[in-house]
């Protein structure tokens, strides 16, 4: 099922790139394995159709990004080097690099490339300028180009400047990754086909209020597992073992449960689990059971068979899907089962489905599942944020930029 919506920013339609240097800001934040290897470019790979439209149209394109985070320092550890060689096996048309992203010397690199060439710059977040959104870095990132590109949505809750600065200086518009996910997430919150259902979970009720407020206020059906439902089942008087509980959030949880009522929303708890002592548990010590009969000395470590069933049969009536975080320990075999059941359901359905955050989308890519769904989001704090319903500065600047510097853009 395509994506619905338009986006109502200005885009790389709106351009005419041709000969021009275009700054590109992508999110190349990417796990990286213990040798510094990149462990999952599904950020990279995202961006692929906004750099080949650039080179295709003419275009020289200079990547900026940030890794981890350095705090304001250089850390060989977190340089973009390593990126480069990914990037051009990806894109299958060569990379350079550079190792600094503002200066003299990135100055004259980004001045010397040619139509269609790529040019990949050092971690942004080795100059404190960055992060504190410092306007001399910003104007220092600006020279560099004559047209903006923003495709990175997943660092838009950032007003850093590489983000929001120099999107004030330079002509600036959404590039295809970033118009796609403002699309897809606004099928969610404007005007998505209904029935809405929104299946949250991970471990943390705390890390999630602000979601769970939100959604509450959109949808038909909310469904609450991974360790966080925990705290919700406590807070309705259950025993739940030796299962991890924020004691400090039980009141947040009730208040939850009887906003879901006053606003008719169907609420649903898991009614049955997967449990064992702890999380090392081996396949003998695990074993499925109602949430009635939680053992004192047992813990919750996924959604069991029955919930399963019941949230199966909802996806399917569903007319739009959401869902963040894990419903299980999904990390270990013995626990993904509930988190990659639901996901072939949803994968199986006919519903719009989003999805997104690290964990989520680890464990979908994991089960093959991740083409199934409608949209999977590159984001993690920003897309919690965006579903919020709370304003990203990333975003917000390309508004004002489309609408301030329109005539400027071709
Ligand atoms: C992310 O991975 O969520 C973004 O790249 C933002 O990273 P940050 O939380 O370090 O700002």
């Amino acid at each position: 099922m395509g994506v619905p919506g338009p986006v109502g920013k200005a885009g790389l339609d709106d351009i005419d790139p041709a000969g021009k240097r275009v700054l590109l800001r992508v999110d190349f934040n990417v796990p990286l394995n213990g040798d510094g290897t990149v462990r999952d470019d599904s950020r990279l790979v995202a961006t692929l159709p906004t750099i080949r439209d650039l080179q295709a149209r003419g275009a020289a394109v200079i990547v900026v990004t940030h890794l981890g985070r350095p705090n304001g320092k250089p850390d060989p550890a977190l340089s973009t080097r390593p990126l480069a060689a990914d990037l051009e096996h990806l894109l299958g048309s060569p990379v350079a690099w550079v190792d600094d992203c503002v200066g003299e010397v990135v100055e004259r690199e980004a001045r010397a490339l040619q139509r269609g060439q790529v040019l990949l710059l050092e971690n942004l977040r080795f100059h404190p300028g960055e992060e504190a959104n410092d306007p001399a870095f910003a104007r220092q990132l600006a020279g560099l180009g004559d047209l903006y590109v923003d495709d990175a949505f997943a660092a838009a809750h950032r007003a850093h400047a590489s983000i929001e600065g120099v999107a004030h200086l330079l002509p600036a518009v959404a590039g295809r990754l970033m118009a796609r996910e403002i699309a897809a997430l606004n099928s969610v919150l404007e005007n998505p086909r209904r029935p809405l259902m929104a299946i949250m979970g991970g471990s943390k009720l705390s890390t999630k209020l602000g979601l769970v407020k939100s959604l509450l206020e959109r949808v038909e059906t909310l469904c609450l597992g991974g360790a966080m439902a925990a705290t919700f089942l406590k807070a309705a008087d259950r025993e739940v073992g030796s299962s991890l509980v924020e004691d400090d959030f039980l009141e947040d949880a009730s208040a939850i449960v009887r906003q879901a009522a006053d606003r008719h929303v169907d609420l649903q708890l898991p009614i049955d689990a997967v449990v064992a002592p702890s999380p090392a548990a081996k396949q003998d010590a695990v074993r499925i059971c109602s949430v009635e009969e939680i053992p004192p000395a047992e813990m919750i470590l996924d959604v069991g068979p029955e919930t399963v069933k019941r949230w199966g049969e909802l996806v399917r009536s569903a007319g739009t899907i959401v869902w963040n975080g894990p419903l299980g320990l999904y990390e270990k075999p013995l626990f993904a089962g509930g988190t990659r059941q639901v996901a072939a359901a949803i994968a199986a359905s006919s519903a719009v489905s989003v999805t997104g955050g690290g964990d989520l989308q680890a464990a979908l890519k994991g089960a093959g599942l991740e083409h199934g769904f409608t949209h999977v989001s590159t984001g993690g704090g920003a897309t919690l944020t965006f579903l919020e319903g709370q304003e990203l500065p990333g975003i917000s600047v390309l508004l004002d930029s489309a609408q301030a510097t329109r005539p400027a853009l071709r």
